[in-house]
């Protein structure tokens, strides 16, 4: 119980054990205490408030009568859960005096859709989710030991102290000398910025670098949290479209202040940017002063072939401004990533931050960086890649055998596949028909930037679907949509 619960008034007219009693009365009412565990005894209660036992004896005997409470024997008294739940609906309401709706800001961002995430989608028998995990495949054992040594000399104060604006320097050495090489990347140490996922990555950049007016231009169709981000600065977002060679760029990028990109894999198609694209957006960017953007959210999940360098370790500038997160592989929940930019820019943002957050998680910090210096950390990832990789090769043989139309075959990355249908499908329907079948799979038409956005595309993510799921829940899509597109319900 909290110590400030009970304040006794020794000089008030009604009886101590009354004003005991109501106290705890009240309590119950507000949900204060869990059922499941006892009420402080009469013994502990006379001594916090300097009563006699007896006075509390009273009170308790009360509130049994009523049935509020229930004694166990050897075990305390309870809070009746039944009573509990009636005393709340008799609890008095507070009425609020200020009209929250009139005094909260009001963001650019309002009618721009947002991707609808199922709460409970690990209940659903086939969650063809995207931007989640398969926990069983989370390497919970070198987690648990890097938490642990974390915890220990000589890591305990970077762990545990107040590191105001700064990053763990243990993370940032691996990030320089372990992550990035694999994209092509060199940075030194004060060009890297520990974020709390991309996308405080992506906020903190639209804060420092976009006001309203500016034009920032995205990929058509793109990622919707991007989208939001820059609209809530006031800036004007604008799409460019993306066919199967990934960003079909304009002759020229005069006017943008800023170009978010996603080339590795692009959100939500997996197409991949090609080489000859990636130089000339380096070129017209340095000629029209864009700032670029590269978010490389999943470049660890190549399947085919090998992966493209970053455009980050193409540009001889230095300016590219590159995204990378631990939320594909390790996992979303950790909230974990980097920014990689020139010093005076990382310099800034981290002033940025430190008014928001101060810094991530000295603890989160530390047990990463053990676990990439002990060599777990890429054993996983080799792991888990093969096994997306066998989930990628189940998902698209799946989607070609059993899909009642012809797929061109899928680009050979990422953690999702992006499924266009024939031009009369409606895939918010399928959407909705094939949920009622357990399988959740993600509406597309929300990733276009257009009013009359394409109704026949939909998203199938499978980072998250146990394996032996996939070949059922997407025969269950296609006889869905086989009975859609011949009209039958
Ligand atoms: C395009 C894109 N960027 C970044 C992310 C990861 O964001 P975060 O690192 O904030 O979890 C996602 C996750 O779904 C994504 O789809």
């Amino acid at each position: 119980m909290a110590r400030t619960l009970i304040e006794i008034n020794r000089s008030s007219n009604q009886p101590l054990y009354r004003q005991v009693r109501r106290v705890i009365e009240h309590g119950i009412a507000v949900g204060v205490f869990d059922a499941r565990r006892r009420l402080p005894s009469s013994r502990e209660l006379a001594a916090e408030l300097k009563v006699s036992r007896n006075t509390i004896n009273l009170a308790y005997q009360e509130l049994l009568t009523e049935g509020l409470v229930l004694s166990h024997e050897r075990r305390g008294i309870f809070v009746n859960p039944d009573m509990a739940a009636a005393a709340e609906a008799d609890v008095q309401t507070t009425r609020s005096m200020i009209d929250w709706s009139s005094r909260m800001r009001r963001y650019a961002d309002e009618g721009v859709p947002e991707v609808q995430k199922t709460a409970d989608w690990h209940k659903y028998p086939y969650p063809f989710v995207a931007g989640q995990i398969d926990v069983q495949s989370f390497p919970a054992t070198a987690w648990i030991r890097s938490l642990r040594e974390a915890l220990y000399q000589p890591h305990r104060f970077a762990s545990l102290q107040d590191c105001v604006g700064a990053d763990d320097p243990m993370l940032i050495d691996m990030i320089r000398r372990q992550i990035l090489p694999a994209r092509g990347i060199e940075a030194g140490p004060d060009e890297i910025l520990i974020t709390i996922g991309s996308q405080q990555g992506l906020d903190l950049l639209a804060r420092t670098l976009l006001g309203p007016h500016q034009r920032v231009a995205i990929e058509n169709p793109g990622y919707l949290d991007a989208r939001h981000i820059f609209r809530r600065t006031g800036a004007q977002v604008y799409g460019i479209d993306v066919d199967k060679d990934g960003l079909c760029l304009p002759p020229a990028l005069s006017g943008t202040a800023l170009l978010y990109v996603t080339p590795s894999h692009h959100h939500p198609t997996n197409v991949t940017l090609s080489m000859e694209r990636r130089h000339r957006l380096l070129n017209l960017a340095t000629a029209s002063g864009t700032v670029v953007i590269e978010d490389d959210y999943d470049s660890e999940f190549r399947y085919e072939g090998s992966p493209s360098p970053a455009l980050k370790a193409l540009d001889s500038t230095g300016d590219v401004l590159y995204l990378g997160t631990f939320s594909k592989f390790l996992s979303p929940g950790l909230r974990l990533g980097f920014l990689v930019g020139p010093p005076e820019l990382i310099r800034e943002l981290k002033k940025v931050r430190r008014y928001q957050v101060r810094h991530p998680p000295g603890h989160l910090q530390r047990a990463l960086a053990l676990m990439i210096d002990s060599g777990d950390y890429h054993r996983a990832l080799r792991r888990h890649r093969r096994q997306m990789k066998a989930r990628w090769e189940m998902v698209s043989g799946f989607s070609t055998e059993y899909l009642p139309w012809d797929q061109e075959g899928y680009p050979p990355g990422g953690v999702s596949l992006w499924i266009t249908g024939p031009p009369e499908l409606d895939a918010l329907e399928l959407v909705r028909r094939v949920e009622q079948r357990g399988v959740l799979i993600e509406r597309g038409d929300i990733y276009f930037i257009q009013p009359q956005a394409p109704r026949n595309c939909f998203r199938v993510g499978f980072g998250a679907i146990p394996s032996r799921s996939i070949g059922e829940g997407m025969a269950l899509v296609g006889e869905t949509a086989r009975m859609l597109l011949a009209g039958s319900d």
